[in-house]
């Protein structure tokens, strides 16, 4: 038995689709443990782009059981448009679980997040992500366990929605149309009914039977909801210990974290960004990097990889070894900045603040590397990249003092060259 997760080290965005993607062919269950359709994981397989929301990354090997977990959110709509698109090419009945214990992310939840957007800005997907965990934590959501009786689910949605517009009054919303919306939601729920399962007991099943598992992480952990720059997070545990509570999985259980990180920086939506280039070399990096979200298309702020924000996230997250992503983006930058330390108050530090008030006043201190122009296309091999490209991974091999597994070197399944050790090395 083998178990890894694959866990995004920035804002999110790190490119950990196409990893899982491309690990998956070792594993025989692919597990979500977190976050939901705000999430927007990009693969390329033969020149086919496939964005996926909320199916795991796996769903594109066949033959791989994919899992939907308890600590999820999901919006029925966008599960079963995802489930058509791919019926066609892969049988998935069987093959893909939905927790009992999962959050249904609703209507009123898109309509909330879109109205409290307005009041405070963190610049969020708009996907229901944070009005759908708050009711779990209010402890009045709904779950995919509540769709097996239909006529139960029809009932808890008329309470629901009573309540939700109330709430969408108090905030200067329109109030929704509950007849419709009903009807919509019990056809979806009877849609989805063939895919619910007890995934914990499944998970467990498959960890005594010694199957290799493979853990997705989306958004990254400095958008953690503990850990990241609060309040411009999301609202899930996106690191390690969402693994444990998103998916029922006890820790001794999680052989080796796969840390992902893109050779540079990005961040979508508001917040502290230390690093960021507000000038034309992060119009370049967007441009180069094609820097626009998956899930909203809005233009991703860039900048130049961060290694204080990145040691911290590693730290927290306890990760073995790292995948650098989109090194090709850096070809035909003449010069390249690390950030080593921060400057804040006058005073150098290498610690990553907890306090947002201490991170918007950091100044980066950047050393800086020779830019390379060779294209990268094709290489497999580390022995055939240009010297200025071996210089600058080994020098964040050494900065961030784990090390690296992987560097991706293009959006396809096949730009990937092994590094350094086997990233499911050790986890057996
Ligand atoms: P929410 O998760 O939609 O509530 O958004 C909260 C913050 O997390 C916003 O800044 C979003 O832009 C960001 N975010 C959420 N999901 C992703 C993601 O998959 N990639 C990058 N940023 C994300």
């Amino acid at each position: 038995m083998a178990t890894l997760a694959i866990l995004g080290c920035q804002w999110g965005d790190e490119g950990k689709g196409k990893l899982v993607d491309a690990l998956a062919d070792r594993a025989a269950w692919v597990v979500r443990f977190q976050g939901g359709s705000n999430a927007g994981h990009t693969l390329v397989v033969d020149g086919e782009k496939t964005v996926l929301h909320l199916l795991p990354s796996g769903i594109l090997r066949a033959n791989k059981t994919c899992v939907i977990g308890p600590g999820t959110v999901v919006h029925m709509g966008t599960l079963l448009k995802e489930i058509d698109e791919l019926r066609q090419r892969n049988a998935l009945r069987g093959r893909l679980l939905l927790d009992y214990r999962a959050h249904l992310v609703l209507p009123s939840h898109y309509i909330l997040d879109a109205l409290m957007e307005k009041k405070r800005t963190i610049g969020s997907t708009k996907r229901g992500i944070g009005p759908c965990y708050a009711d779990k934590a209010r402890r009045v959501g709904l779950r995919a366990a509540d769709l097996v009786d239909l006529e139960h689910f029809e009932r808890r949605v008329e309470q629901h929605l009573e309540a939700s517009n109330a709430r969408i009054q108090e905030l200067g919303g329109r109030p929704m149309l509950t007849a419709e919306l009903k009807n919509e939601l019990v056809d979806q729920a009877r849609r989805l009914n063939p895919y619910l399962a007890d995934t914990v007991q499944a998970l467990h099943g498959a960890l005594a039977e010694g199957s290799n598992i493979l853990f997705e992480g989306a958004q990254g952990a400095l958008l953690d909801i503990d850990f990241g720059t609060y309040p411009f997070v999301t609202s899930s545990n996106t690191g390690i210990g969402g693994v444990c509570t998103g998916a029922g999985v006890p820790p001794r259980h999680i052989q080796r974290v796969l840390g992902v990180l893109k050779a540079y920086a990005t961040r979508v939506g508001e917040g502290p960004f230390p690093t960021e280039l507000a000038d034309e070399l992060g119009g370049k990096l967007r441009e180069r990097g094609s820097e626009f979200g998956a899930t909203t298309g809005r233009p991703r702020r860039c900048g130049w990889f961060d290694a204080v924000a990145a040691r911290f996230a590693l730290a927290v997250n306890g990760v073995d070894a790292l995948a650098i992503t989109k090194i090709d983006v850096l070809t035909s930058f003449r010069k390249l900045a690390i950030c080593t330390k921060y400057r804040i108050g006058g005073q150098e530090t290498d610690h990553f603040p907890a306090r947002l008030q201490e991170l918007e006043l950091v100044e980066p201190v950047y050393e800086y590397w020779d830019g390379w122009t060779d294209n990268l296309k094709g290489i497999q091999n580390r022995a055939e990249l240009p010297a200025p490209v071996e210089a600058y991974l080994c020098r964040l091999e050494e900065l961030l003092e784990v090390p690296i597994a992987l560097v991706s070197t293009g959006p396809d399944r096949d730009a990937l060259m092994s590094w350094g050790p086997d990233p499911w090395e050790g986890a057996s």
